[in-house]
């Protein structure tokens, strides 16, 4: 296991508060952009206390799928099917003023590259109190509003949560740190305690000591809370240590999802091929005698995808039938649900 192992292990067990106990329920979603379908009939489900990790290989849908699912699309991005519940409430049907409501409350979202996103002529304490501002309700204030000392003294207790020295709310951000950077986002997303956090490759950008930092704090506060959160990433060996639950996308398919036992090297280490080719390329752990060995060829392209099951081309396993027809998801016995003809 890598620099991350041990994360979980750090964080002492608190009681876990359940809100909106219904959690995040995608069911069938297909995001187009024009022609190109980049995420098709993609199904999971977020409860509160959960951590899905969704991984894949660049291009394969994980921020399409997550932005659908927020009603967060950028133009030309479309839903074209399928539905999102959260709290059992049913996003694709609310109008603008109800999303603006979930976005504010429910769901705090840090988008891929959110590190350059801080606006530079704020600081970091005007950018708390500019989102506390924004919901004074979910804020806590009162219909006077917040005062300057209770905005500053909210933004104190707000970083102090992330590790941040309260001496950078004064800060611009390009006095700071790639870290403080990250931490700071996280301290906004956190600002309104929201039941829903999704983190779109929160920390790619980070070097390994940081990002363990930066992990441990985060599952520390989520175990406190109990919030759920999506988290997507390309390193599936961190989310064996963080996720609770996993789902395998492949060029906008969803390939695998189950708890993360199933994706262990003693739960079965994966059922689908693919997921299988990600574990046998990450870097042994220490100790471990193992050589990395990269899955061949190229990820598919969802603009062309291929015929069948779209993983076909680089599959071991492949027979004939795989070429013709798309598997669809269905349980195995390891405990999580597979996309394959072949595995059992
Ligand atoms: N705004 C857009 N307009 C058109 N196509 C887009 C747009 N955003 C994404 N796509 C396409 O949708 C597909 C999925 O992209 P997406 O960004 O969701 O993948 P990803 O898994 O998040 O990749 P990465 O790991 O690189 O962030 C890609 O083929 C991409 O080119
Ligand atoms: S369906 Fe066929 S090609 Fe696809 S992963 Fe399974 S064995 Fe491989
Ligand atoms: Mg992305």
């Amino acid at each position: 296991m890598r620099e991350a192992a041990g994360v979980r292990a750090l964080v002492e067990p608190r009681l876990i508060e359940p809100r909106l106990a219904e959690g995040l329920v995608v069911e069938g979603l297909s995001v187009a952009y024009g022609a190109v379908r980049a995420v098709d009939d993609v199904s999971f489900t977020v409860r509160p206390g959960e951590i899905l990790g969704l991984v894949g290989e660049s291009g394969s849908g994980k921020s399409t799928a997550v932005l659908g699912a927020m009603r967060l699309l950028p133009p030309p991005g479309a839903i074209v099917g399928g539905s999102v519940h959260l709290g059992g409430a049913d996003l694709l049907a609310m109008d603008a003023a109800a999303l603006r409501k979930v976005w504010g409350e429910q769901v705090a979202l840090v988008p891929q590259g959110a590190l350059s996103a801080l606006n530079p002529v704020l600081t970091l304490g005007e950018h708390v109190a500019e989102t506390l501002r924004a919901h004074p309700e979910r804020a806590g204030a009162s219909s006077g509003g917040l005062s300057r000392a209770a905005i500053r003294a909210r933004a104190v207790a707000l970083v102090g949560r992330v590790g941040l020295d309260p001496v950078h709310l004064d800060a611009y951000p390009h006095a700071l740190s790639g870290g403080m950077r990250q931490r700071a986002t996280l301290a906004l997303a956190l600002a309104l305690d929201p039941p829903l956090l999704v983190l779109d490759e929160p920390t790619t950008a980070l070097d390994v000591v940081v990002e363990r930092e930066i992990l441990r704090r985060l599952l520390a506060l989520q175990e406190a809370s109990g919030f759920a959160m999506v988290f997507i990433t390309h390193d599936l060996a961190l989310l064996l240590e963080l996720a609770t639950h996993i789902g395998v996308l492949y060029a906008g398919r969803l390939v695998e999802h189950g708890p993360v036992r199933a994706f262990h090297p003693d739960g079965g280490g994966g059922r689908h091929p693919y997921t299988r080719g990600l574990l046998a390329a990450l870097p042994p752990a220490p100790g471990e005698d193992r050589v990395p060995i990269s899955i061949p060829g190229h990820a598919a392209s969802v603009a062309a995808p291929p015929s069948g099951c779209r993983f076909h081309p680089r599959c071991a396993l492949a027979t004939a039938p795989c070429a013709a027809v798309a598997p669809s998801l269905s349980p195995r016995a390891s405990g999580s649900a597979v996309a394959c003809h072949e595995v059992p």
